[in-house]
């Protein structure tokens, strides 16, 4: 079905005060051919053909933010939880709408085995989501992120970075290393590179004396060939008798770290869960 699949069929959606003109093809299912503008419920993500029909949806839907579990809060920033066996149709209409967005990516209709976190801003309207990444819940290849999406009117916020951040703070929980599913795209690859550079370099700024990449790997979740790579394409790795030596002269290292853009917005503390 390769033919089909490369013709972009959803031009724009409509998904809470946004109308967003999308990026790539999705497959929405056969009844949906004959459009090319589909209408969101920005809490539960069912997608309508018209905009009446979901405008008597709203009057119906009692979700005012995505299901499952808040496991983070800062100011109006919430991040929800959603299992993606549990909510099953949710997890198969956000793989819809982010293939919208995303390139290369497989959907995964087996929402089964993932979880899904929703960062949303939140106001007396309800909870509003601005992105999300899924995850594998058992990974063999140590992926700690899956898919990752900034809708397109929030991005360049540092909405990105704070879900890198969030998905390394998930990990570091787990007592694990992590890193995120390949292939990654270009502003994947542009929001990783400047969230390790800025991680990797603030501890070797403040680090006095010797750090290994293992001990950089331990304090980050960073995989260390992730850490190895990212110090290598910015020229900090020497090899000296047959090890890989890192030289952090300060002002290369500041000079590296204003080149990495800003910091993004931290992630201060994830809810202990109540897992039973
Ligand atoms: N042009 C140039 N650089 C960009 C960029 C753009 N359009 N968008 C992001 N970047 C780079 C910048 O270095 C930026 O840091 P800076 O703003 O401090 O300079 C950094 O990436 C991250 O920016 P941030 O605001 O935190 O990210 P974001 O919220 O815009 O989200 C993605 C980043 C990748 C999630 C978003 O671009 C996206 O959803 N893309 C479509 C889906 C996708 O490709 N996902 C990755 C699949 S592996
Ligand atoms: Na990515």
């Amino acid at each position: 079905h390769e033919e089909f699949t490369k013709v972009k069929n959803i031009a724009t959606i409509e998904l809470g005060r946004y109308e967003i003109e999308t990026w790539y093809f999705s497959p929405f299912p056969p009844e949906y051919n004959d459009c090319t503008k589909l209408f969101f419920c920005e809490f539960c993500l069912n997608f309508m053909k018209r905009k009446e029909q979901l405008q008597r949806h709203m009057k119906k839907c009692d979700l005012k933010h995505p299901p499952g579990d808040e496991i983070y809060r800062s100011g109006t920033l919430s991040m929800f939880e959603v299992d993606g066996k549990k909510n099953k149709v949710y997890g198969q209409n956000l793989c819809y709408l982010a293939k919208l967005f995303l390139d290369h990516k497989t959907l995964y209709y087996d929402v089964d085995l993932f979880l899904f976190y929703i960062l949303c801003e939140c106001d007396d309207r309800g909870c509003h989501m601005v992105g999300y990444f899924s995850k594998e819940k058992h990974s063999e290849e140590s992926y700690n992120l899956a898919c990752i999406l900034t809708l397109p009117p929030y991005q360049r916020k540092g909405y990105g970075k704070f879900l890198i951040a969030f998905s390394y703070e998930l990990s570091k929980k787990e007592g694990k290393v992590g890193t995120p599913e390949r292939p990654l795209s270009d502003l994947g690859l542009l929001s990783y590179r400047g969230y390790w550079t800025r991680v990797l370099l603030d501890i070797l700024k403040k680090h006095k004396g010797n750090i290994s990449i293992k001990e950089l790997s331990d304090m980050t979740a960073i995989k260390a060939e992730d850490i190895l790579t990212t110090l290598q394409s910015l020229e900090l790795i020497q090899y000296r008798k047959g090890q890989h030596v890192i030289c952090a002269d300060p002002k290369v290292l500041d000079r590296h770290l204003k080149a990495a853009g800003r910091g993004g917005l931290d992630v201060d503390k994830i809810y202990q869960r109540n897992k039973s």
